[in-house]
């Protein structure tokens, strides 16, 4: 629920369902759906009004402050629309972040090569973050949000700034990491067709949850 008194706006209303471990997901469904709102509840960065929300035996909803930073660090990885790297920094030393903030290791820079390499970035991990392409960023934010071996990895529009070429890569990028690293993934999109097959598509329509995109086969998750 958004704002208060006339202005309430109920964004999600009795979504249930779960994702298993190594899901790739995407979420799809027309603008104003509810769901970035979905994504950002199950990123911590949104709280729902009512329910509950488990990620790996956790019941998110009732963590506090510190808890919930340390458990967004820690357990989630994401990726946005636009890369949001720290400009000051190289591309390697943004992917360090997340791992940093976390409290260091000592293999964290041999795990950053390892995705800057498996994202084809090695030769651009010395460069400073805006001076490398938007689909080359893109690639760095994947690695970034990959650096804590998060329990899921969440995704708003990551294609939604990038030409159609750029999109492909990035889309088989995110689908082959996940089959690598049986890594969960869940994906808002507009970009449906770009994705191909998948593991689950769940459709948000006027805030409810809604398995598959086919209307003639949707059924409502409850
Ligand atoms: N911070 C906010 N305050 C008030 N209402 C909001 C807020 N954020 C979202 N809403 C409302 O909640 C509903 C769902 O919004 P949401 O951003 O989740 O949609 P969306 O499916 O991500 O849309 P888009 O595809 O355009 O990004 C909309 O009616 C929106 O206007
Ligand atoms: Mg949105």
């Amino acid at each position: 629920m958004y704002g208060e008194g006339d202005n309430q706006v109920k964004a999600l209303d009795n979504v249930t369902f779960s994702i298993k471990q190594g899901e790739f997901v995407l979420i799809v469904g027309s603008s104003g759906s509810g769901k970035s709102t979905l994504l950002n509840m199950i990123g911590l960065l949104d709280s729902p009004t009512n329910g509950q929300i488990f990620i790996d035996g956790t019941n998110t909803t009732t963590l506090i402050d510190d808890e919930i930073s340390s458990f967004r660090n820690k357990k989630l990885g994401f990726i946005f629309q636009f890369s949001n790297l720290l400009t000051d920094l190289s591309v390697l030393e943004n992917i360090l972040l997340p791992r940093q903030i976390a409290g260091t290791d000592g293999a964290a820079e041999k795990d950053a090569i390892e995705l800057l390499k498996a994202v084809g970035l090695e030769d651009q991990m010395d460069k400073r973050a805006n001076k490398i392409s938007g689909g080359q960023a893109q690639r760095v934010a994947i690695a970034r949000g990959l650096i804590n071996k998060p329990s899921i990895v969440l995704a708003d529009e990551p294609t939604g700034n990038l030409d159609s070429v750029t999109s492909e890569t990035i889309v088989q990028l995110m689908k082959s990491m996940a089959k690598k690293l049986n890594q969960t993934f869940i994906i808002v999109t507009h970009d449906r067709q770009h994705f191909g097959e998948v593991d689950r598509v769940i459709t948000i329509k006027d805030g409810k949850a809604f398995e598959g995109d086919q209307p003639s086969e949707m059924e409502i998750i409850a």
